[in-house]
């Protein structure tokens, strides 16, 4: 059992905790936002996340996790600071690590031994951590010996809770053997490589995983425009792609671009840090186009089905950036809903947990109750984030109460086939032609003109 305190009870912090809590350990969980942590204590759980409410309560039932804002409380004899603190873009697209030095300076005034090892679990540019050690010795001279470590998190939101018990790798960034060794200890319980390694390098890994998946998407967004103009169906094509072992096959879902807290700023943090050190990251500059490219073509779809925007009502399905959150930041179909609202367009939309989150953002949007409600005299509807429910609209019903049926299906959850029986006209990413395809045994299917496809029917 370790003494643990936590900074910063956002969605890492906070499930980071909670995880840590139900492995046994005692973990404080510290912020200055004094309602969230006001609520917290009332068992309210600031955002959603599937899972973490039972789990923040059944650990807090059990003693072994607290909440405070006093950090003198938090941070006196505790074996780890775990900081899991905002690092936003700065204006150059930097990311901005004022927080992080608040709070670490804050920890070196309150703290009274060097035995404590700080975590760094927050995205900061490479050279954070020494840069935060050095920081530490120079508010408190006699907390010299205090080590920084870094130990980034891959957690997806929708899915933390399980992200975070069977991770692909934990990774351990130090300049010291022992306090890498005792970093080790606290993840003991968990299955899972464990990668340790200087913090540089550490602090590298996070910036490189996420702007390769990043890549991953762009690229895939790039094939399916291509597929579009040649005829080809990109599903296919990222399939017979992934089953290549050295591909493989995650993150190769074309969409309406990639948003969310962490890729679109850290793509751009890593470019930044790239080009300031005299690299020239070409790539991800090409990376982050695409991606605002993929947000404007929905609008030319749009323009390509209805001649023009201006007085146009607009419906939206789907606001959140994933399905599974009521995360909105930088989500492409905010993005999109902002450029519509340019245009003059009229906007209904539904979701089925950001709506809250979303109509503070977007005060001229209608938020509607359901899906029909948004399809109701609506010249095109948008599908612009994959819940699981819109699998099963009813389209017939959709295409009757449309003023001109119209489905922009920007991530592809919709049956281009059935859409069409249904009296819908369907646009999806990078599909090319609809074709009928003849089933011939469960997991293999016959193109009409005899060619064999190993499609799995993933639509
Ligand atoms: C991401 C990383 O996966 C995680 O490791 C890191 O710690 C934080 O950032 P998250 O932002 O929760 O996690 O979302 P993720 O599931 O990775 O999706 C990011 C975006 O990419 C979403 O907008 C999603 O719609 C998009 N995406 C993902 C695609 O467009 N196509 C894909 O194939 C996969």
């Amino acid at each position: 059992m370790h003494e643990i305190a936590i900074l910063g009870t956002g969605y890492v912090g906070l499930v980071t905790g909670a995880c840590f809590a139900e492995l046994g350990n005692s973990v404080i969980c510290i912020d200055i936002d004094v309602e969230r942590i006001d609520g917290l204590r009332r068992g309210e759980i600031p955002f959603y996340e599937p899972g973490l409410e039972e789990l923040v309560h059944r650990n807090v039932a059990s003693d072994r996790l607290f909440f405070t804002t006093d950090y003198s409380e938090g941070l006196i004899n505790k074996d780890f600071i775990f900081l899991c603190l905002p690092t936003p873009p700065s204006s150059n697209g930097a990311a901005d690590v004022t927080i992080l030095r608040a709070a670490v300076a804050r920890i070196a005034e309150v703290i009274q031994s060097s035995d404590v090892l700080v975590v760094n679990k927050s995205t900061a540019p490479v050279g954070t951590c020494q840069s935060l050690q050095r920081l530490i010795s120079t508010v408190n001279p006699r907390l010299a010996g205090v080590q920084v470590l870094s130990n980034p998190e891959f957690l997806r939101e929708g899915s933390a809770i399980s992200d975070f018990m069977s991770p692909d790798r934990i990774v351990i960034g130090a300049e010291d053997r022992y306090a890498a060794e005792r970093l080790r200890q606290v993840y003991e319980p968990i299955d899972a490589p464990v990668l340790i390694t200087d913090t540089k390098s550490a602090e590298m890994i996070k910036y490189a995983s996420n702007a390769f998946l990043a890549t991953k998407i762009s690229f895939i967004n790039e094939i399916a425009d291509i597929c579009e103009k040649v005829g080809a169906d990109v599903s296919v094509v990222a399939e017979g792609m992934g089953l290549d072992k050295r591909i493989g096959k995650a993150f190769l879902r074309p969409g309406v671009g990639y948003g969310g807290s962490c890729f679109p700023k850290d793509v751009m943090a890593l470019a930044h840090l790239g080009a300031i050190h005299g690299a020239d990251p070409k790539l991800l500059k090409a990376v982050m186009d695409v991606n605002t490219h993929q947000f404007r073509r929905v609008l030319f779809k749009l323009r390509e089905q209805l001649g023009y925007i201006e007085g146009r009502t607009i419906g939206v399905w789907g606001i959140s950036y994933k399905p599974n959150t009521d995360d909105i930041r930088e989500s492409p179909s905010v993005e999109i809903m902002r450029l519509l609202e340019q245009e003059g367009a009229e906007i209904k939309a539904y979701d089925p947990v950001a709506m809250p989150k979303a109509s503070r953002r977007l005060p001229n949007v209608r938020m509607c109750r359901n899906v029909y409600e948004v399809a109701e005299g609506a010249d095109a509807v948008l599908l612009l984030t994959e819940w699981t429910e819109f699998k099963s609209i009813d389209l017939k019903r959709v295409a009757s109460i449309m003023r001109t049926p119209i489905i922009i299906d920007g991530r592809n959850v919709l049956d281009p086939l059935k859409a069409q029986e249904a009296g819908l006209h369907y646009v999806g990413v990078g599909r090319g032609k609809v074709r009928k395809y003849r089933e011939v045994e469960s997991d293999a299917l016959i193109h009409p003109d005899g060619e064999w496809s190993t499609l799995s029917g993933e639509d």
